[in-house]
């Protein structure tokens, strides 16, 4: 038995088994002076100190919080963990002008990161993915969502896609794997497009779902990317073959993406900077949370999507860090929530649903995570100051004091 006392905030959000939409984003459920026990790594029991206090057996092993605040783990449910090099050299000739839609042109950007990630072994991506790993631990996350993508040929997305299984087998931190083939049409497929999609849809998709290497399958659909109707054709044949799916939409032009998202079924319809009012509505409709990433319009000096809309609408949204080495070189979650609150005008409480018990349900692990409830693991991070608002109040800096997963101390 472990149990956690004396925590001033006990940032529980317990509530309706389903994600938080409309108001009750703003409902955290924060137990104040705390305590919470733990048994074979899950939570048994979460609630005043003098309540819970009691039922501590002699041997249990005492964590002292200190009076500081205790929330879940993080859920990062938007990145691109794994891939090879940088692209700080396109982040300078951007802050000198050149657009990031100018450098892919030029043969940079996406296939910038391909090249290097088709160059590296299997370990030594998997070795640069579990460095970055940790500087996820230390910000507060214990799960990511991860895409592959820069890949692009069967043989490299599956590499990448068995890193993300090796993390997952050999790190606390745990990641739900999404296949990312249609991220962009890959150099040697310049002049036969078709012949890209047939090897996704015909080859790597089925290769995949039979070795179990994801959940989810992406595609980015985006003028310059993948049209509507090509990811139709992706995601369609994904399902069928019953991954869950999630798409990179409305990014930079208001395509469709959200309606497509929505005909589709999908879980998640990301980015949506440029959605309008008929893609939101459709979202509404069927159910589709939306994952937005402030962190990468940050990075590009890009628009941000209508969050306050979407909450308004009673979408239940969803904030991710977007982690990747073009438009969103951050694991902070915390970062996020900053950015969420100050250029999105979403609440401090909103931004923790977003990171928290919403994350989880648009992963499939509303059950699990995400919120500090008697049954569910006991994924939880004591954070050194004493109210929770600070987490979006200071920023650049790293408040995580103790990460646990599973009941298991694993940063400190
Ligand atoms: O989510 N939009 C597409 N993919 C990434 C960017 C990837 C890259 O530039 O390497 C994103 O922003
Ligand atoms: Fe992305």
């Amino acid at each position: 038995m472990l149990a956690v006392t004396n925590c001033a905030q006990l940032v529980t959000l317990a509530g309706p088994a389903r994600p938080r939409v409309g108001p009750e984003m703003r409902a955290l459920s924060i137990v104040e002076d705390g305590a919470m026990i733990i048994r074979d790594g899950r939570i048994a029991r979460v609630g005043k100190r003098e309540e819970v206090e009691p039922h501590i057996e002699p041997e249990a092993q005492l964590v002292d919080a200190g009076g500081r605040v205790v929330l879940p783990g993080f859920i990062d449910a938007h990145t691109h963990l794994v891939f090879a090099g940088t692209r700080a050299d396109e982040f300078e000739l951007r802050l000198a002008g050149i657009a990031y839609h100018e450098i892919a042109a030029r043969g940079g950007g996406i296939r910038a990161t391909v090249r290097r990630t088709r160059a590296a072994t299997e370990d030594e991506l998997f070795a640069l993915a579990r460095r970055r790993s940790e500087w996820f631990l230390r910000n507060g996350t214990t799960t990511l969502e991860v895409k592959s993508g820069y890949g692009l040929t069967a043989e490299d997305e599956l590499k990448i896609l068995r890193v993300i299984r090796r993390l997952n087998e050999t790190t606390p931190l745990r990641f739900i794997p999404t296949f990312l083939g249609a991220h962009t049409v890959p150099d040697e497929y310049d002049a036969r497009r078709a012949d890209y999609l047939d090897l996704l849809i015909n080859e790597m998709l089925p290769r995949i779902a039979q070795d179990g290497l994801a959940q989810f399958c992406d595609a980015f659909c985006e003028e310059g990317a993948f049209s509507v109707e090509e990811s139709r054709r992706v995601l369609s044949a994904a399902k069928r073959l019953g991954l869950g799916l999630r798409l990179h939409a409305d990014q930079f032009s208001d395509g469709g993406g959200a309606q497509l998202a929505a005909e589709l079924g999908a879980a998640t319809a990301d980015h949506l900077e440029y959605t309008g009012d008929r893609g939101i509505k459709a979202l509404r409709a069927a159910n589709v949370q939306p994952v937005l990433l402030p962190a990468s319009a940050y990075v590009l000096g890009a628009k941000y999507p209508v969050a306050r809309r979407m909450i308004e609408e009673g979408l239940a949204v969803v904030l991710a860090t977007d982690f990747n080495p073009g438009t969103s070189p951050t694991p902070s979650i915390p970062m996020v929530i900053s950015l969420a609150a100050t250029q999105m005008k979403i609440s401090l409480a909103e931004a923790i649903t977003a990171t928290t018990i919403n994350a989880a349900y648009s992963l499939g692990l509303g059950a699990r995570v995400g919120s500090l409830e008697a049954g569910k693991d006991a994924d939880f991070v004591i954070y050194d100051c004493g109210d929770y608002r600070e987490l979006g109040y200071f920023f650049g800096i790293e408040l995580a004091k103790e990460v646990y997963i599973g009941g298991r101390l694993v940063f400190s």
